[in-house]
């Protein structure tokens, strides 16, 4: 009975466009939220998200940090700000600390390497989010102690990957993606819904692509037009259709982490619940401190821009007892839950 409900469900490609489109979404939302208390039970896990440099090398159409867009303040933190920071994240309590940035090559193997050494002295699980990198620089962060590796896909439609990432190659991100698997990272990948040309089938395709891939961790977000980006005029991508790809994800692949974006709550004041409620059992706050927070703007209406790391923790962890959830207790990596069937 129990292995039962741990299955997958068998969906075909036609059976998710339906679940993306005319299931009733409550009637998807709720199959999630079952298949996430079968599989990985009522914990939420916290991870501190520290977004330590807006500079980026990329283009991105849809980002509001793309290397283009000069109306934005640059900044980047230098180690020990940095450093201070995890301190800080690792003294509220969080048990996993994601290091963000634009892909800015300024910290190179060497500076990363002694920043994640001096994290993992703190004795918690460390998530880099920093771009494609060469292979050696992936195999260096492993090596001192990077435990998971963050990058979305963005979108398995080739062409409109193209479109909207100039001068990158969608080949080449993939095959990122297969070098931090092999590393033996846990790896964390995921789309945006909402891209302009983006259609239901291709959604389809990505959330098939996510499981052939087997990552650990899925992130989902809807895209949200931001002003200063070619973009700008685009529709963006609607909180139903990001909430009813995110509670698919959890049918494909039941037992592994994914959190309710923050570009979800940006698009309305329950999103993040909503999406605990839809399959998601994983919280990603924002520990950067000060004027930072403001200045990594991928998108508009970005929440908590104004608050402290301590004001989140408090919000978050007050919203998840709400809804009658528990705060995950340890790392919290894929697997590590007592139904596991593979433990
Ligand atoms: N709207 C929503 N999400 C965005 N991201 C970047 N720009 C936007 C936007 N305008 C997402 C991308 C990226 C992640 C860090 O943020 O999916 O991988
Ligand atoms: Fe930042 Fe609620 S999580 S204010």
């Amino acid at each position: 009975m129990k292995s039962q409900s741990l299955n997958s469900v068998e969906l075909t490609r036609a059976g998710i466009v339906d679940m993306l489109s005319t299931v009733p979404a409550s009637v998807v939302y709720a199959s999630a939220d079952q298949m996430r208390q079968a599989a990985v039970g009522s914990d939420v896990h916290l991870r501190g998200l520290i977004e330590f440099s807006n500079i980026c090398r990329n283009n991105c159409l849809y980002c509001g940090i793309r290397r283009g867009n000069h109306a934005v303040e640059r900044y980047r933190m230098d180690d020990d700000q940095l450093v201070d920071i995890a301190r800080r994240a690792v003294d509220m309590g969080f048990q996993t600390i994601v290091l963000q940035s634009g892909e800015d090559l300024h910290y190179d193997a060497d500076r990363m390497c002694h920043i994640i050494e001096r994290i993992k002295a703190m004795d918690v699980a460390l998530t880099l989010s920093i771009g494609e990198r060469e292979y050696a620089d992936y195999r260096d962060f492993r090596n001192a102690g990077a435990d998971r590796y963050l990058m979305r896909i963005e979108t398995t439609d080739v062409d409109l990957y193209h479109r909207l990432n100039p001068g990158m190659s969608w080949q080449h991100r993939h095959e990122c993606l297969l070098m931090i698997r092999e590393l033996g990272y846990e790896l964390g990948s995921g789309i945006m819904v909402g891209l302009p040309g983006q259609t239901i089938e291709s959604i389809a395709d990505d959330l098939l692509y996510l499981k052939d891939i087997g990552v650990d961790m899925a992130g989902i977000g809807p895209f949200i037009p931001h002003p200063a980006t070619p973009l700008a005029h685009e529709q963006g991508g609607t909180l139903e259709l990001a909430l009813r790809t995110m509670a698919v994800m959890r049918l494909l692949l039941p037992d592994i982490n994914i959190p309710a974006t923050t570009a979800m709550e940006s698009l309305h004041p329950k999103g993040r619940i909503m999406a605990l409620q839809a399959g998601a059992n994983v919280v990603m706050p924002n520990v950067t401190e000060g004027e930072y927070r403001r200045l990594y703007e991928l998108y508009p209406g970005k929440i908590c821009v104004n608050d402290t790391p301590l004001h989140c923790r408090t919000c978050i962890g007050l919203k998840i007892q709400s809804i009658g959830r528990t705060i995950g207790q340890g790392w919290g990596g894929h697997g590590t839950h007592k139904n596991n069937i593979h433990q």
